[in-house]
C-alpha cells in the first residue's frame, strides 16, 4: 500500500514539474515588439464572408505565475481552434485586466502571451491595468482604450469604464458608434465592468449606479447582440431586453467562486453565421501543479462548506 502511494506522490510530482515547464520558459523567452489595438484592427479589413469565429476571454492577469500558467493551456486551446480549418478564427477580445497589477513585469509577460496567440487580438482595459501608472504601459502594450471597429458583418465597440461609470461624453459617443453600427447585422460591445452583475454578488452591485439602466435602455434600443464584459472572475450569462450580457473573467486569474457557480478558467468562442449568432464556453483544466495547489482545495472547501451549512 504504501508503495502504491509513493508511486501516486511520484506520478503527481512529476506532471506537476513537468505542467510548470511552459510558464518558465515563457519567463525566459524574449520581449516580442508590441502591437496596438488599432495595428490589429488593420488586420482584419481584408475580410469577406459573413462566416466566422471570435475569441473572448477577460482577466488574465498576466504576471503571476499561477495566471500565466492557466492562460498559456487557455491560448494552447485557442490557437486549436480552427486545426480543421473549417471556420476562421478571426480575432481574439480580452475584455480587461490584461495585466496581474499593472506593473512593467506584468505588461511584458501580457506582451509574451499576446504575440503567442495566432490571431490578432483586441485589448479592453481593466480597472488593474493602470495600477501603477496613468495608463502609460497600457498605451504601450495595448494603445487606444476607447474605439470602434468593423470586421465582416459586424460592429464592435470597446468602451473603458474601468472607473465604474460612463460620462456624458462616453455616452454621447457611444450613441454616434451605435448609430454606425445599425447598418451592420450584428453590434457587440466590450468593456471591463458589466452593467449588471449576473452572480449578485454583494461586493459588486453596478445596477445601482445610474449608468448602468440607461445604457442598458441604449443597448436594447439599438439592438446590440452581446455586451461582453470580465471583472468578475467567472463565466455567467443573462439575457435582459433581448440583449445577452456575458461576463467572461476566466482568463488565467485564480477562480474562487465555486466551480459549479461558473468558477472555472475559461474562455468564450463565438459563433457568427450570417444574421445567427451563438457561443460556446470553452472550459479549461487548470495546469497539474496548479491544481493540486489550489483548485483542488478550493473544491475541498466548497464541498465540506455546502456539506456543513
Ligand atoms: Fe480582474
Amino acid at each position: 500500500m504504501k508503495k502504491i502511494l509513493r508511486i501516486i506522490a511520484i506520478i503527481i510530482l512529476a506532471a506537476s514539474i513537468y505542467s510548470l515547464v511552459p510558464v518558465l520558459w515563457l519567463y525566459v523567452s524574449k520581449d516580442p515588439a508590441p502591437y496596438t489595438n488599432k495595428q490589429a484592427v488593420e488586420k482584419l479589413k481584408d475580410n469577406k464572408g459573413d462566416y466566422f469565429e471570435f475569441i473572448v476571454f477577460g482577466d488574465n492577469h498576466s504576471g503571476l505565475i499561477f495566471d500565466d500558467s492557466a492562460t498559456l493551456k487557455i491560448v494552447r486551446s485557442i490557437n486549436r481552434e480552427d486545426r480543421f480549418r473549417k471556420i476562421p478564427i478571426d480575432l481574439a477580445i480580452i475584455a480587461g485586466d490584461v495585466s496581474f497589477r499593472g506593473s512593467r513585469w506584468d505588461y511584458r509577460t501580457y506582451n509574451k502571451i499576446k504575440s503567442m496567440i495566432k490571431m490578432p487580438v483586441i485589448s479592453a482595459m481593466g480597472n488593474h491595468d493602470d495600477d501603477k501608472d496613468d495608463g502609460t504601459l497600457f498605451k504601450k502594450y495595448a494603445g487606444e482604450k476607447e474605439f470602434a471597429f468593423a470586421n465582416r458583418n459586424c460592429y464592435f465597440i470597446v468602451i473603458d469604464n474601468i472607473s465604474g461609470n460612463m460620462t456624458e461624453e462616453q455616452f454621447a459617443k457611444l450613441e454616434e458608434e451605435l448609430t454606425v453600427s445599425s447598418f451592420y447585422t450584428h453590434r457587440f460591445i466590450i468593456m471591463h465592468k458589466s452593467p449588471l452583475s449576473p452572480y449578485f454578488q454583494s461586493w459588486y452591485r453596478p445596477e445601482l449606479n445610474p449608468w448602468s439602466y440607461r445604457f442598458m435602455k441604449l443597448c436594447e434600443k439599438y439592438k446590440v447582440d452581446i455586451v461582453f464584459a470580465g471583472h468578475e472572475h467567472m463565466f455567467m450569462e443573462k439575457k435582459l431586453g433581448g440583449v445577452r450580457y456575458i461576463v467572461t473573467g476566466g482568463g488565467g486569474i485564480l477562480q474562487n467562486i465555486p466551480d459549479s457557480d461558473g468558477g472555472f478558467l475559461h474562455y468564450t468562442a463565438v459563433r457568427v453565421y450570417g444574421d445567427y449568432i451563438d457561443y460556446e464556453v470553452r472550459k479549461i483544466f487548470p495546469p497539474v501543479w496548479e491544481y493540486f495547489t489550489f483548485y483542488m482545495w478550493k473544491d475541498a472547501l466548497y464541498f465540506f462548506k455546502n456539506a456543513l451549512s
